[in-house]
């Protein structure tokens, strides 16, 4: 029997869990793309190039599962440390990515921001970054966020010296601080992903992440697929997120 055609308007009911929280963010660590490269005989910069495939795979598939936000870690300020031509090699493969997927992000309702410095950046690609900011602003399906030359420690740091000047303190209206010095909003994570067999955060979203459920895997970035995330996105539905209460169960 023929499957009837799915668009992206026609989807299939969403589990339960998922469609209760209607703007679940998920943030991904994609981690592995250098291993994965070695392990094939290939320059790291192979293990990136691939690594950005399994982006466009994920991005595309995200909006399906219920992912209204999706960021993730495309280079960390740590990163600057590797080899020049390594970071190099992944600055470029973002504009390229930039330069090729904007009309795509349009099509599809993706708004597209890149959280992190951009004064390190070279000037191709700020300008890059801003067109392609501005042309996808109005997308309504799913914000993308790249986080480059990002740092949560720097941008907690940032917002904090902001902050010192104001005078109603509030967590709140700190998270309101912190998506400024962001650009690309500031919210909160509700699980977050990290590949390639490490379990810790690396200054990823340290403020956003104080109740996200964590799912890590052994599977190196390139390998990820969307099957992958649908996996996770079904493991993060299951859990009970209590935020500190008692699950329902007990409170009663
Ligand atoms: C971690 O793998 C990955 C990075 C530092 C770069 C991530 C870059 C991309 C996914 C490509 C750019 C993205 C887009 C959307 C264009 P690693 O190098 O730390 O791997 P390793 O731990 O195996 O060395």
């Amino acid at each position: 029997m023929l499957m009837p055609h799915l668009t992206v308007r026609q989807l299939p009911t969403l589990p339960p869990a998922i469609a209760q929280a209607p703007r679940l963010h998920v943030a991904i660590i994609s981690d592995g793309n250098g291993r994965w490269a070695t392990s094939r005989g290939l320059p790291r910069s192979a293990g990136h190039r691939a690594g950005a495939e399994s982006a466009r795979r994920v991005i595309e598939a995200a909006p399906r599962m219920g992912i209204h936000t999706l960021t993730l870690f495309a280079l960390s300020s740590a990163n600057w440390q590797r080899p020049a031509a390594e970071v190099q090699a992944i600055l470029r493969l973002l504009q390229e990515y930039l330069l090729t997927e904007t009309h795509h992000c349009i099509d599809e309702g993706v708004r597209l921001s890149i959280i992190g410095r951009r004064d390190r950046l070279p000037a191709a690609l700020r300008q890059a970054i801003a067109d392609s900011e501005a042309a996808t602003a109005k997308g309504p399906r799913l914000h993308l966020r790249l986080a480059v030359d990002y740092s949560a420690r720097e941008a907690i740091y940032h917002a904090a010296c902001r902050f010192y000047k104001v005078t109603e303190l509030s967590p709140q209206s700190f998270s309101t601080v912190l998506a400024e010095v962001h650009r690309g909003g500031s919210t909160e994570v509700d699980l977050l992903i990290r590949t390639g067999g490490e379990q810790r955060l690396s200054d990823f979203l340290l403020w956003e992440c104080a109740f996200a459920e964590f799912v890590f895997l052994q599977k190196r970035w390139p390998d990820f697929t969307a099957a992958d995330l649908d996996a996770a996105v079904k493991e993060f539905s299951r859990r009970e997120r209590t935020r500190g209460a008692l699950p329902d169960a007990i409170a009663g």
